[in-house]
């Protein structure tokens, strides 16, 4: 298939877009690099031998949009693009809800001028928002998100919900990704925040690079084994797969399916520290800090539907994601900036 990938130079896009391209797929990606350099795509092009067209536009912009279908023949579209940083949606929220709500909406329009139907979406955990209890299951009712971004997540899945109930020839795969960690074993191409990481993994291998001098474990009070948070940490490269089973599973089948992708593993902050100290061989200084606002003790996933749905189940366990982390970061010390 020809796969178009919105926001194809971010972190999860270029895992999948290598992913795509060795299971025989096309892709073709589309990026206004709000979060991302083109240096990441080029990346994807060598390790892969193949080459990516890349368009250079904002997914909302509907003209842009057109000309990427009249250019080429679409059979289906992952739509990765959105802004992603949970606390800078607290603070701006017209921003990402114009940013999102607005590019699902516009691609979309798109997809149907162009008589394109089949869509993967990026979707997240936070939807399921304070759980009542875990694992997590697509089935349980989601009472409400934490944040603005969150709620994006949220209002997207009910608006191609609703595309899917009005025009029964699209086929909709909403997967609700855990934590994806990890990169490729390469090491050419990763996770690459702007400024100081919010997120676990990243926030660890710059105190490894010595970019940041030590973590704070946000919590230690909490009803899990050791206090800390417990999260579904997912290889980005087992996240990328799934990808390929979805839009394999949106050629064969109609409607709207709802799919967890994680473990179904909780690993605590204690864990992952410890993991990462053991394999890498390097000392990870921590200092305990308070709970982090809107953060919940447990997330973890009940991974079954994606087996049965997709044939798909993670592989790579945590020693692999604590040593491609590493290895990324320690051979990319200032990300693709160097
Ligand atoms: P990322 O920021 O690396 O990738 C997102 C890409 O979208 C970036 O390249 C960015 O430049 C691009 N983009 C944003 N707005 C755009 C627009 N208007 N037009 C064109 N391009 C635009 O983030 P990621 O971690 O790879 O996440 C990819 C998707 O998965 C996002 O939708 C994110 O919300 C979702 N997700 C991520 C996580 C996670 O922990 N990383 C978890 C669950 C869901
Ligand atoms: C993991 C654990 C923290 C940083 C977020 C989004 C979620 C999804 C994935 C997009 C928690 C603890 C973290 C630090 C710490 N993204 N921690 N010190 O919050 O589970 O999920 O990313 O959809 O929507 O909310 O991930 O990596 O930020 O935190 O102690 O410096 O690590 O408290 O227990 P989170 P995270």
């Amino acid at each position: 298939m020809n796969i178009l990938l919105t926001g194809g130079a971010g972190y999860i896009a270029t895992h999948t877009c290598l992913e795509l391209l060795a299971a025989g797929h096309e892709a073709i990606v589309v990026d206004n690099y709000v979060n991302s350099c083109p240096e990441a795509v080029r990346r994807v092009e060598e390790l892969s031998g193949r080459s990516v067209p890349v368009y250079e536009a904002d997914v909302s912009d509907r003209a842009a949009m057109d000309r990427i279908f009249e250019e080429n023949r679409i059979d289906a579209v992952i739509h990765f693009a959105g802004l992603k940083a949970v606390g800078e949606s607290v603070r701006q929220p017209l921003r990402y809800y114009r940013n999102n709500l607005d590019t699902t909406l516009t691609l979309c329009e798109t997809m149907a001028a162009h008589g394109v139907k089949r869509l993967v979406f990026s979707s997240s955990a936070t939807v399921y928002g304070v759980p009542d209890e875990v694992p997590l299951r697509e089935d349980m009712f989601c009472k409400g998100c934490t944040n603005p971004y969150g709620w994006t997540k949220y209002m997207i899945e009910k608006i191609l919900g609703s595309v899917c109930e009005a025009d029964p020839e699209w086929s909709v795969v909403l997967l609700r990704y855990f934590n994806p960690i990890g990169a490729h074993e390469s090491g050419r191409i990763g996770e690459d925040p702007a400024g100081i990481p919010n997120n676990l993994m990243p926030f660890i291998t710059q105190v490894a690079a010595g970019r940041l001098d030590h973590l704070n474990v946000f919590g230690n009070d909490y009803d899990t084994p050791d206090g800390t948070g417990v999260r579904d940490y997912i290889h980005v490269v087992d996240l990328g797969r799934g990808h390929v089973c979805a839009c394999d599973y949106a050629a064969k089948h109609t409607g709207c399916e709802i799919i967890n992708l994680g473990t179904g593993v909780g690993y605590s902050v204690l864990d992952i520290v410890r993991t990462f100290e053991r394999v890498n061989g390097i000392r990870i200084p921590c200092e305990i800090a308070p709970r982090r606002p809107g953060d919940v003790a447990a997330c973890y996933a009940d991974p079954s539907k994606a087996k049965r749905l997709l044939g798909w189940e993670a592989t790579h366990t945590l020693e692999d994601m604590c040593r491609d982390a590493w290895h990324w970061q320690s051979m990319n010390p200032m990300g693709y900036r160097t």
